[in-house]
């Protein structure tokens, strides 16, 4: 019992409130994520933490061979790197068992960055391979807990980030989208597991798992039990019936506390440990030192800038590992490791021939950080307008529909 709790306990130390994940260097939970280190979290010592697996490339081989697809670039470049029971995924694709997606966003503010896309493009992508239905949880009550806001600013921020989320292009036949504030009192499946699996975790347990102390809130003490209720596929009897499947969560590695318990928990209720694929941070204009804060529009690239904020904000704000000087930099070269521009073309530029080419120049000195932040520019530009052009096209209608119960286009019930 207890093994997955036990597991991540026994990697971390326990002399203060942050005992979920943090060491000399590196705090990685679900609200705090700071690396002291110029190139950002050491993952290779998150997964030993977390007790995860490395995606590795037989796991991409197998990826490949079963789907038919070549792999996402931003699991190819290992943007995901971590997983748990991928590989029992693909089996049951292989052998044509049914499973589901689930992914997230916590809305805490009205504009989101490119960062926030990475899971979104990520889960897309494996709807589109794998074919099944996706159910994505809004957790305005979390943010109305965690932050300084009244139910009905986050349940509002909650429908205005649904549209961005819409915009990645979801298919509305197999997507499910729900608020908590909205749904949750609506379905009475939901709310049974929510309290089932909140009568498998002890105080002394959450305390170990997110760093919770006695001045907390109850309201947040309980609150992992709603994040963990959607990886049950029984939360959502509308869309699966009595049917029991397994669940896929494409994540950032810092959600990972909440599966932890998630898995921990299944098997005493009859139900499947949800299997995960953890992306690494997409870092601030300033550097990999810390994740991006939607409050301060300076460290990141928003999803409502004009093209004249993205170059701008690039050209002023990107981080270089380029050197001092024109005649240093031609001779010493820069360091794509640190250098914002290429570590963002990493998650936005697809072509792999071409970041190769950029990854050389820039290393060998013959790529400026003038032209690599042009670059840049010219690749994000784009990727942002078409983004807002297809967000000016979702409605509220179009919002509502995507979160009525509905049963989506697969025969479970
Ligand atoms: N807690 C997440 C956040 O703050 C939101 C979330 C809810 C989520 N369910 C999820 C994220 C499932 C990933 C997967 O952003």
């Amino acid at each position: 019992m207890a093994n997955e709790i036990v597991t991540a306990i026994k990697h971390v130390d326990i002399n203060n409130s942050n005992v979920n994940c943090e060491d000399e260097s590196d705090v990685v939970n679900p609200w705090n994520v700071v690396s002291k280190s110029e190139t950002g979290i050491d993952y290779d010592k998150l997964i030993k933490r977390f007790g995860s697996s490395k995606i590795d490339d037989e796991l991409l081989d197998r990826f490949e061979k079963v789907t038919g697809h070549p792999v996402h670039h931003l699991l190819r470049r290992g943007i995901f790197f971590s997983h748990r029971d991928m590989h029992q995924i693909l089996t049951m694709y292989e052998q044509g068992k049914p499973f589901y997606l689930y992914t997230g966003r916590g809305p805490s503010s009205s504009s989101m960055h490119v960062g926030h896309l990475i899971p979104f493009i990520i889960t897309k992508w494996l709807q589109d391979v794998f074919d099944v239905p996706l159910v994505i949880q809004l957790t305005d009550d979390e943010k109305f807990l965690w932050k300084d806001l009244q139910v009905d600013e986050a349940n509002q921020l909650a429908f205005e980030n649904a549209k961005d989320i819409i915009a990645c292009g979801f298919d509305i036949e197999k997507t499910f989208i729900f608020c908590d504030f909205d749904f949750i009192g609506q379905c009475p499946d939901f709310y049974r597991n929510m309290i089932k699996i909140g009568k498998c975790v002890t105080y002394n347990q959450v305390k170990g798992i997110f760093g919770f102390g006695d001045s907390d809130v109850i309201g947040k003490i309980s609150f992992p039990a709603v994040q963990a209720a959607p990886s049950f596929s029984s939360s959502f009897p509308f869309i699966f019936g009595k049917a029991n499947l397994p669940c896929l969560i494409p994540c950032a590695i810092d959600q990972d506390p909440y599966f932890r318990m998630t898995r921990d928990v299944a098997p005493r209720l009859g139900y499947h440990k949800p299997a995960l694929l953890h992306s690494s941070f997409f870092p601030a204009l300033q550097g990999a030192q810390t994740k991006m804060s939607a409050s301060d529009s300076n460290t990141s690239i928003f999803l409502t800038d004009t093209p004249k904020q993205i170059k701008n904000k690039i050209n002023k704000h990107a981080f270089s590992g380029g050197q001092a000087t024109i005649e240093e930099h031609r001779e010493k070269g820069g360091n794509c490791e640190v250098d914002i521009s290429y570590q963002y073309l990493r998650f936005f530029l697809e072509d792999d021939e071409e970041l190769k080419q950029i990854e050389k120049n820039y290393s060998s000195g013959e790529l400026l950080t003038g032209e690599l932040k042009k670059k840049l520019i010219s690749v994000l530009q784009p990727i942002i307008a078409a983004h807002q052009e297809c967000r000016a096209k979702v409605t509220d209608q179009i919002v509502r529909d995507f979160m009525t119960p509905r049963k989506l286009k697969y025969g479970y019930c």
